[in-house]
C-alpha cells in the first residue's frame, strides 16, 4: 500500500441523523473563522493543559474573540483525569455563567478530551463540545466517537458518558511539539486498527515505521486519516459499544489494568495498550485460537515503532487480574476480552479461563 500525498483531509462520523466532521491537516488552528463557527452560543470554555497551552492556547482564544471566553488550564497527565478536576470544570462553567448554548473546547491530548467531553455531557445535562486534539493518540482515537470519562483510583474511565463532539479539528502541525514518547504511544493506537481488522494497514504501518517515527508529514497524515476512517466506520455501526466497537479495546483490558496498577504514573496509555495487545495475542495463541507466529509479527512491529511489549517489572499478576475483573466489558462477573485469530482478525471472547489469563500475565 503506497502512501498518498498529504492534503487536508476530512472524514465524517455518521450516526443516523447526526453527523460531525473530522478535519485533518496542518495549520487548521490558524483558521479562526472555521473555529469561531464551531461555537454558535455566547459562552466558550477552553480546557487545556500546561504543556499544550503555551504553544496553542492564544490562537484558539483569539478565534473566539467577541464571546464570553474562559480558559481552564490543568496540570498534564493521566493522574489528573479525576472527579476533582472534573469538579473544577463545573466550577469554571458556573463562574462563566455558561448557558445551555455554551461550547466547551478541548485543546490537548486524550486526557483533556475525555475530561472536557464528560464536563460537556454533564453541564446542564449536555452542551456542545469540540475536540482540538494535539496528540497523535487523540487524533487517531480518543477525540472521535464520543466516549468521555474520568478515572477513579479503582480503575480507568469508570465514571463517564457517551457524548459526541460537534466537530474534531486535528491540526497536524501541533504534532511538531509532541515528545517522541507520546508520538510512539499514538502509533500503538494506529497499528491497533491494523491488528484488529486491517492486515494490509498493519503491514503499511510496519513498513513505514521509520517514516512515522521521523514525523514524515505524508505518512502521518495517511496514518491519521486511515485510523479515523476505521474508527468512524465502527462508531457509526455500533455507537453504544454493544458489539463491533468493543474490538477497539484490543489490548485495553490488559493495558488499563497495568496503568491502574502503576497508579497512572508508569506506562502511558498507548504504551500500556501495546503491551496489552501482545498479551491478548499471546493468550489467543495459548488457547489455540491464533498462530503464535502472528504474536511474533506483532512484537516485531511494535519494536519497530519503539514501543514496549512486556509487562513492566514488579507487577503482581493476581493484582492485575483483579483489576481486569472490574473492566466495563465484563458481564455477570465473567471476563470478556478482545482476542484475535491472527493479524486483522480480532473478535470478542467471553467466558475466558482466568487461569490462562493469569498465566499470560505471570509470564508477561
Ligand atoms: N475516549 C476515547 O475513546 C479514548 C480512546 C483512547 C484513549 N483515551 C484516553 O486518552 C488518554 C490518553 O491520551 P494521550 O495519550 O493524548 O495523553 P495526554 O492527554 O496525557 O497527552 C500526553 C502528553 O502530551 C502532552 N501534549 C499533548 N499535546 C502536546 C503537544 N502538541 N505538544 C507538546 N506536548 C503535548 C500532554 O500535556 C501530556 O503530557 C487516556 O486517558 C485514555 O484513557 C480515550
Amino acid at each position: 500500500m503506497a502512501t498518498p500525498p498529504s492534503t487536508p483531509r476530512a472524514v465524517d462520523v455518521e450516526l443516523g441523523a447526526r453527523r460531525y466532521p473530522i478535519h485533518i491537516g496542518p495549520g487548521l488552528l490558524d483558521d479562526a473563522l472555521r473555529l469561531a463557527a464551531l461555537a454558535p452560543g455566547r459562552h466558550v470554555l477552553i480546557v487545556s493543559d500546561a504543556n499544550v497551552a503555551p504553544h496553542y492556547l492564544a490562537r484558539v482564544e483569539a478565534a473566539f474573540a467577541g464571546k464570553r471566553v474562559a480558559s481552564h488550564i490543568l496540570p498534564p497527565g493521566e493522574q489528573e483525569k479525576t472527579l476533582a478536576r472534573f469538579g473544577e470544570l463545573m466550577t469554571a462553567l458556573a463562574a462563566l455563567g455558561a448557558s445551555r448554548d455554551a461550547t466547551l473546547i478541548a485543546l490537548g491530548g486524550g486526557v483533556i478530551g475525555d475530561m472536557t467531553g464528560f464536563a460537556a455531557a454533564c453541564w446542564m445535562r449536555g452542551v456542545r463540545f469540540v475536540q482540538l486534539p494535539t496528540t497523535l493518540l487523540a487524533m487517531v482515537d480518543s477525540s472521535v466517537g464520543g466516549k468521555t470519562a474520568v478515572d477513579l483510583p479503582e480503575g480507568k474511565n469508570l465514571v463517564g458518558a457517551f457524548h459526541q463532539p460537534s466537530a474534531v479539528i486535528a491540526d497536524t502541525a501541533t504534532l511538531a511539539t509532541l515528545p517522541d514518547r507520546e508520538l510512539r504511544a499514538g502509533l500503538a493506537e494506529v497499528i491497533k486498527y491494523g491488528a484488529l481488522g486491517d492486515a494490509a494497514f498493519f503491514d503499511w504501518v510496519q513498513a513505514n515505521a521509520p517514516a512515522l517515527l521521523d514525523r514524515d508529514t505524508d505518512a502521518l497524515a495517511h496514518a491519521i486519516a486511515t485510523s479515523c476512517a476505521h474508527k468512524a466506520g465502527i462508531v457509526a455501526r455500533d455507537e453504544a459499544e454493544t458489539g463491533e466497537r468493543m474490538l477497539l479495546n484490543l489490548g485495553h483490558t490488559f493495558g488499563h489494568a497495568i496503568e491502574a496498577e502503576q497508579g497512572f504514573g508508569g506506562l502511558v496509555h498507548g504504551e500500556a495498550v501495546a503491551v496489552g495487545m501482545v498479551l491478548a495475542a499471546r493468550l489467543s495463541a495459548e488457547l489455540a485460537l491464533a498462530p503464535a507466529a502472528d504474536t511474533e509479527r506483532l512484537v516485531a512491529a511494535l519494536h519497530a515503532l519503539g514501543l514496549p511489549t512486556a509487562v513492566p517489572e514488579g507487577l503482581d499478576p493476581d493484582a492485575l487480574l483483579a483489576r481486569m475483573r472490574l473492566d466495563k466489558k465484563n458481564l455477570s462477573g465473567t471476563l470478556r476480552l478482545i482476542l484475535w485469530r491472527g493479524i486483522g482478525q480480532a473478535f470478542v471472547a467471553t467466558g475466558i479461563d482466568e487461569a490462562a489469563v493469569r498465566g499470560v500475565l505471570a509470564r508477561g
